[in-house]
């Protein structure tokens, strides 16, 4: 029976990773010719973001949309969250409303996995703190694939992938490790001490940590840069923590610059998930330069999500019974 839940990566078996990757090119060639289905007419869909979201809630709306269910977006600044009520009993009014699907965002760690275990609803983790984002480490496994000629197989076996910058803040770091290395790529987190951790190295297999980005830009098939999340360093960070003792050395460290770019190997790509602080993790050049997948992850976001959802509720319909 497959889970009504998408919490994580982590431990998702590489062919239940397929299966997702599989259903998702499906409805990314059904929706370009037209033919879309509407697999999920009759079901409600609500977004529930604690934290900021362009990409992501709009992308999964978009997906339930096209799909045929309704769509209700909580305006959480706007909800009685902001008098007191916890995430829990908001996900649980909503619930009582009548939704079917929840997707949820928060900023602490483990909060959606939390609220999944209160709600009889199907719950897909939008983002929870820097644990996971589980359909951003789908939809970047599905554009790699397409961009290095394995979206047949979606075998990622022999490709390097750096994943670079505030790793350590990174929910998207930590569902790449697991959704990349379960198809097979290898992955090498780059940042300084304080920004890549040596002990994140025992996150998967196939995973090592390294601190000079120079040594490792050369030989990376992919460079997967990571928004620096000035908000979970709280406000101590923004100039004075250890971590950034300047902006300007941590972007010598390991901002993807223009001049940097050009000792990429020949036919790699660069990555970001989005939002991205121009010019200083990466540069705007790169960022709009045909290396860059950027807007094809953007693009990916609504098929993956489509996929997920119906995954998702599938396993609740059939939880149900
Ligand atoms: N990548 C990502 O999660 O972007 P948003 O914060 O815009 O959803």
């Amino acid at each position: 029976m497959p889970s009504p839940h998408l919490l994580t990566l982590h431990n998702l078996p590489a062919d239940e990773i397929r299966a997702i990757l599989r259903e998702a090119i499906a409805f990314r060639a059904l929706a370009a010719s037209g033919s879309l289905a509407p697999r999920l007419a009759g079901r409600t869909v609500g977004t529930l973001f604690f934290e900021n979201s362009t990409r992501t809630r709009t992308s999964f709306s978009i997906a339930a949309l096209r799909l045929g269910a309704e769509v209700i977006d909580l305006p959480v600044a706007g909800s009685s969250h902001a008098k007191g009520e916890t995430l829990t009993d908001t996900a649980r009014t909503v619930e009582a409303l009548g939704v079917d699907a929840l997707v949820v965002r928060a900023s602490q760690s483990g909060a959606v996995e939390m609220i999944a275990r209160r709600v009889g609803c199907a719950v897909l983790n939008a983002g929870d703190g820097r644990h996971e984002h589980p359909t951003q480490g789908l939809l970047d496994a599905l554009t790699l694939a397409d961009a290095m000629g394995r979206a047949e197989t979606l075998d990622l076996s022999g490709l390097h992938v750096a994943i670079v910058g505030d790793v350590v803040s990174s929910r998207v770091a930590r569902s790449n490790v697991f959704g990349l290395t379960a198809l097979g790529a290898t992955v090498t987190l780059v940042g300084p001490p304080a920004l890549a951790p040596p002990s994140l190295g025992a996150l998967a297999q196939r995973v090592r940590v390294e601190h000079d980005f120079d040594a490792v830009l050369p030989h990376a098939d992919t460079v997967m840069m990571l928004r620096v999340q000035f908000e979970r360093h709280g406000d101590a960070m923004r100039m004075a923590s250890p971590a950034f003792a300047s902006l300007r050395e941590f972007r010598a460290a390991c901002g993807l610059s223009s001049e940097r770019a050009q000792r990429m190997k020949p036919g790699a790509v660069v990555m970001h998930p989005g939002p991205v602080n121009r010019g200083l993790e990466l540069d705007g050049e790169v960022a709009d330069s045909d290396r860059s997948l950027i807007l094809k992850q953007v693009a990916n976001g609504v098929p993956v999500r489509m996929a997920s959802l119906v995954r998702c509720l599938s396993g609740a319909a059939a939880a149900a019974t």
